[in-house]
């Protein structure tokens, strides 16, 4: 079985809103919701454990509590950065979740298909991430603004999320960051810090991650034009 963990605690500085921006609509669902629904059609999928803020809790259980077709979801609490809050989420596991996967609640356009990708390379492989080939040129800058060099395009990938994980590597991964005070900017880097290998399952331009007031605007024209 296969359990998905979303970290829905962050503060959303950079969208600039009121609220949390995983409660703001995208045609009229909130974005949380958009991304507990894309992973509860997929069959494998029996557990969502979703990740919100202390203050918020109440809230995000009413918002789940009215909505149909949901698999099974339970609420834990978020830490003070991302890798705290996932870590969180790992005591609600279900004894016979095999997989697991972490999904940001931010990013509510993912397909079927990437989501079922990685559910099968993970199982197959041990670790398996969404990701996308680069399109722009990336630089390694110094802090004097001299470019240091241009690594070659063809290798460069950008990293989103689903990120999937046998569940016994993630658990030792997870509690090997937190006895070394480790923390890494997504879930892979602390498996690749183990020594383990992570493959990269290619996914779409479209599972964006909402982060700036723009990006909604993107979002709504992408599902109105698919
Ligand atoms: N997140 C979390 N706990 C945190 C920080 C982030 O659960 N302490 C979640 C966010 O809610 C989001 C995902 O991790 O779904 C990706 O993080 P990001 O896009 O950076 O969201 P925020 O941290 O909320 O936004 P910002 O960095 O602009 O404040
Ligand atoms: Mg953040």
């Amino acid at each position: 079985m296969v359990s998905v963990i979303f970290p829905a605690a962050g503060a959303g500085r950079r969208m600039g809103a009121r609220q949390n921006k995983v409660l703001l609509e995208i045609s009229g669902v909130p974005i949380l919701l958009r991304s507990l629904q894309a992973f509860s059609a997929v069959p494998e999928v029996g557990q969502l454990v979703v990740v919100a803020a202390k203050d918020e809790v109440a809230f995000v259980e009413r918002l789940l509590a009215g909505a149909k077709a949901l698999k099974p979801w339970c609420i834990a609490v978020g830490g003070s950065e991302r890798q705290y809050s996932i870590a969180n989420g790992i005591e609600h596991l279900f004894a016979a979740c095999e997989i697991v996967l972490v999904h940001d609640a931010a990013r509510p356009l993912v397909s079927r298909e990437t989501i079922e990708a990685v559910i099968s390379a993970a199982r197959e492989k041990g670790a398996a991430i969404a990701a996308v080939r680069a399109k722009n040129t990336i630089k390694v800058v110094g802090e004097d603004g001299r470019v240091e060099a241009t690594p070659s395009r063809t290798r460069l990938w950008e990293v989103q999320t689903p990120q999937g994980f046998r569940r016994e590597l993630f658990v030792r991964a997870y509690e090997k960051a937190a006895k070394d005070g480790f923390l890494g900017t997504d879930d892979a880097s602390l498996v690749e810090r183990l020594g383990e290998e992570v493959f990269v399952v290619e996914s779409d331009y479209g599972n964006m991650k909402i982060t700036t007031p723009e990006d909604l605007r993107l979002a709504e024209a992408l599902l109105a034009h698919p």
